[in-house]
């Protein structure tokens, strides 16, 4: 698994500690220390907002200060910087939106810091921006026109797209979603709810998604189920790995500290899900936050807990994948016959309607017989994923 491309965000294991509650628990180091402490746990590379990297309003002298010492930071330790995403959400200008501010001067502000990511994101080399829109969205359904708001989201990336096509970036989207927080209900909640607004788009083929896998859990979802659904639609074009337990804030543990079953049917469609082959080939990308418990050493041990955790589940997911007994519960629960279209080649509808085969097809024998078997094969699953068999 030597080639797998581990990242994190530099905001991840950069975390200070601070939340609503309290003051932060550690002190800052160095991008350097940084840099050279991900190369040790075996990043492949490092994302970053704008704002991780020099001040909000930094003078055009101090951003060029601060991205040379970052280009020759990844140049000592060979990591790369595969994603590039802008901090919409931090400042006070923010508070009521970026791109769906009813504020149409915070809007055109918000334009503008975007425009000048996706300069430094071709810059550095990355393939991957990541729009994740915290402050998009509203907490009083009397105070924004949604409406409205799907509009301006809309205009906003269809500049963007224009502007990478014009400039002729290598870069594609992705878009984040997240149901709630910092906002009371955030604009493209979901998955689902990203994938229907990405069809209405000048350049959908430009736009995919970064699900994170505590986004979804937020919000009661499946996050594999979600995954499928976005492989199916050819959008997965990056994604946040991390751990969330159940429906409450956004936890950011370490991947697979939540719901370790879902970790394990994630890692096992992510690796063999095409056909016993692996359906995604981005970059893994962690985008936890390590405990305020932690001091630097804790940090650094959880950096390596989450490659740890997903080398493990990759490997567990190879021996369920591999297990001959698995194989027949399969073709008990006919997975594999979902593989198999419903209709014949070629059939027509009336052909369909009389087929002879209606004749024979017994409806009752479903009923007190003709199980599934799946919870024997869950069994399996399981027991794969603690090490038991
Ligand atoms: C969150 C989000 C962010 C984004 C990041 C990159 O819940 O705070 O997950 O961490 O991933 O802003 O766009
Ligand atoms: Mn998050
Ligand atoms: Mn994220």
């Amino acid at each position: 698994m030597d080639n797998t491309q581990f990242t994190f965000g530099l905001w991840t294991v950069g975390w200070l500690g601070a939340d609503p509650f309290g003051a932060p628990t550690r002190a800052p180091i160095s991008l350097e220390e940084t840099l050279a402490n991900l190369k040790a746990v075996g990043a492949y590379g490092v994302t970053a907002h704008d704002d991780d990297l020099f001040p909000f309003e930094s003078t055009d002298a101090q951003r060029r200060d601060v991205i040379d010492q970052l280009k020759a930071g990844l140049a000592n330790t060979g990591l790369k910087m595969p994603m590039l995403t802008t901090n919409l959400f931090s400042h006070p200008v923010f508070k009521e939106g970026a791109f769906t501010a009813n504020d149409r001067e915070v809007r055109r502000f918000a334009l503008r810091k975007a425009l000048r990511n996706l300069d430094l994101a071709h810059e550095i080399g990355a393939e991957t921006f990541v729009m994740w829109g915290g402050r998009e969205g509203a907490e009083y359904d009397s105070a924004k026109n949604i409406v409205n708001a799907m509009e301006r989201y809309r205009e906003a990336l269809n500049f963007m797209t224009e502007y990478v096509i014009e400039q002729g970036y290598n870069l594609k989207f992705a878009l984040e979603p997240k149901p709630n927080e910092p906002r009371g209900d955030i604009l493209l909640p979901t998955v689902g709810h990203a994938l229907g607004f990405i069809a209405t788009l000048d350049h959908p083929e430009m736009v995919g998604l970064n699900p994170e896998v505590g986004h979804e859990q937020m919000a009661g979802l499946n996050f594999t189920a979600g995954i499928a659904q976005a492989l199916d639609a050819g959008k997965l074009f990056h994604i946040d790995l991390n751990g969330q337990k159940g429906i409450k804030f956004d936890q950011d543990l370490v991947f697979g500290h939540g719901d370790l079953a879902n970790a394990f049917s994630l890692v096992h469609l992510l690796e063999f899900g095409k056909n016993g082959g692996s359906s995604y080939s981005g970059p893994r990308h962690f985008d936890y936050k390590p405990s305020r418990t932690e001091d630097w050493t804790g940090v650094w041990e959880s950096a390596r807990a989450n490659i740890r955790m997903y080398n493990l589940l990759q490997e567990r997911a190879e021996k369920f994948e591999n297990d001959p007994e698995v194989k027949s519960l399969r073709q008990r629960a006919k997975v594999e016959e979902l593989k198999k279209s419903t209709l014949n080649q070629g059939e027509s509808a009336s052909a369909f309607m009389n087929s002879s085969e209606f004749a024979s097809f017994d409806p009752e024998t479903y009923f007190n017989g003709k199980g599934a078997g799946m919870v024997q094969l869950n069994q399996l699953a399981l027991e794969h994923l603690m090490g038991a068999r």
